[in-house]
């Protein structure tokens, strides 16, 4: 269990507190994960009294948490650390209160001055509430001070080094904590065990065994209510930038060489060091975009993108892309990794598929005429668990060929932790393991961002897709040129 520690949450009234934080913050308690004395502070610009702010905290974790309330005294002893301050962020005379919310905390319990500082806020006021949380002197601290933020971190690379310049004259790279809550799921982490702690996969895992990689995150939602965002962003810096180079980076990094965060951290931006850049010039052979059209989905009429609300009726903003992507380094030469992201497509997914190289000779054929390659298929989300594709013999036929699935399955006797409790978990420990370093923030802008530009300057078409299918039929396309295709989603 950690020091006593502070945490200011910034936005507490908003949806990612609601949904994500609360509960994540209410399992850890359950879990014995939390220390005896600890004070959270929300913050927000509604009034509210601390009651009400608990009555909502309660609320959220009844609605959304995956543990629920069962003892009113273990929930009486988790809410009673809960208080709320009213504050214009922007203002530098609204800290006062916070303030002395957590020095009223840490002089009564007569604990070290810890604080973090969550910013469960729109990005663009990341500059100016890390500079106000120094001019108030929030800053200055015995013990620890920390700043979780959240994506997306600025809109492209100019934009998030100015935002990462600005934080850096409070916070040091240390003190940072970037969520990629893909780095927070259970599987996700589970990749680099699954490679390091296995000797039969790392021998193979390089160009000479494996044919192509595939990385999918399809969801079945649509763009909900963010429209105001997500119609400026689409899902290249949405998805790509982030969670899908994330899950890139952990399926291709080198063993590092101890388990620590440096060692870790300086894999993965090596593996961005190597992806290969697309000009503009390029961006229309490797990368497709989509958008939605409408559709049916679990049996239920669905709108077109442009049809959603607050959507610009002629948006050209992408619900969808697809790209071929490639390694160039010694392990990964020539070998494609697909990925692709999507909204309102046939389902919700996140899965890496594996696929190996066929035998150099085949003694078996299936009832195609072909022998089926192997494949391990880690899943994500819903479902947790790894499986691998391998060909047996047809019980009682004449050497037919047919693929079975060796199954794991990680979330099926017991839930597991959702990534929030994780990554809070390992800020408020001070592992900074599962959060992305500034240099993989930047790099994978500056992969993104010609891609960003060829689109917005319209040298490549947007295709369309019918809601609940796998994409533009340009998404098959990109895999056919290769004799590859996707394999559905498991
Ligand atoms: C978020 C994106 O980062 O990830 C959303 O902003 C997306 O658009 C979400 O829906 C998907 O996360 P998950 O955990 O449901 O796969």
């Amino acid at each position: 269990v950690s020091e006593p520690f502070s945490m200011v949450i910034f936005g507490a009234t908003g949806d990612l507190a609601k949904r994500k934080l609360f509960p994540a913050l209410f399992s850890l308690y359950m879990n014995n994960l939390l220390p005896d004395a600890f004070r959270i502070v929300g913050v927000g610009r509604t009034q509210r009294t601390h009651e009400q702010f608990r009555q909502a905290v309660r609320d959220s974790v009844e609605q959304f948490a995956r543990i629920k309330v069962t003892d009113e005294a273990s929930w009486q002893q988790f809410i009673k650390n809960f208080t709320y301050a009213i504050a214009d962020v922007k203002n530098p005379e609204g800290y006062s209160e916070i303030k002395s919310l957590i020095e009223g905390f840490e002089s009564h319990h007569d604990v070290p001055t810890n604080r973090l500082f969550y910013l469960a806020i729109a990005p663009d006021l990341f500059a100016t509430v890390s500079h106000n949380i120094k001019v108030n002197g929030l800053a200055n601290t015995k013990g620890y001070k920390r700043l979780i933020i959240e994506k997306p971190i600025g809109h492209d690379y100019a934009s998030a080094k100015e935002i990462d310049e600005q934080i850096k004259r409070t916070f040091s790279e240390k003190e940072i904590y970037r969520i990629d809550h893909y780095l927070g799921k259970e599987m996700v982490q589970n990749i680099n065990v699954i490679r390091f702690a296995n000797s039969i996969f790392e021998p193979l895992w390089n160009h000479h065994y494996i044919e192509c990689v595939q990385i999918t995150a399809s969801e079945t939602v649509g763009v909900e209510e963010r429209a105001a965002y997500y119609d400026h962003a689409g899902a290249l810096r949405d998805m790509v930038q982030n969670h899908l180079l994330q899950m890139l980076m952990m399926v291709c990094m080198e063993p590092p060489s101890r388990l620590k965060t440096e060692a870790i951290h300086d894999e993965k931006i090596k593996v961005l060091r190597s992806l290969r850049q697309y000009s503009e010039a390029e961006v229309g052979k490797y990368v497709v975009r989509g958008q939605y059209q409408a559709g049916v989905l679990n049996g239920k009429d669905t709108p077109a993108y442009r049809d959603e609300k607050n959507v610009d009726s002629a948006s050209q903003t992408e619900t969808f892309v697809a790209a071929k992507l490639f390694v160039d380094n010694l392990r990964w030469a020539g070998v494609p990794f697909y990925v692709r992201t999507g909204k309102r497509m046939g389902a919700k997914a996140t899965e890496i598929v594996i696929q190996f190289k066929e035998m150099p000779k085949n003694l078996y054929f299936n009832k195609n005429n072909d022998l089926g390659p192997n494949l391990l298929v880690i899943t994500i989300n819903p479902d947790e668990g790894i499986h691998m594709v391998l060909n047996t013999k047809k019980p009682g036929s004449d050497n037919q060929i047919i693929p079975i699935a060796m199954e794991f399955c990680n979330n099926c006797e017991q839930g597991t932790p959702e990534a929030y409790e994780s990554l809070i978990h390992d800020a408020i420990i001070g592992d900074q393991t599962f959060f992305t370093h500034w240099e993989e923030v930047s790099l994978a802008w500056e992969f993104i961002d010609p891609i960003r530009r060829a689109w917005d300057q319209n040298l490549y078409p947007l295709d369309f897709y019918e809601s609940g299918s796998w994409g533009p039929e340009s998404a098959h396309r990109l895999l056919a040129e290769e004799g590859h295709q996707w394999w559905p989603v498991t």
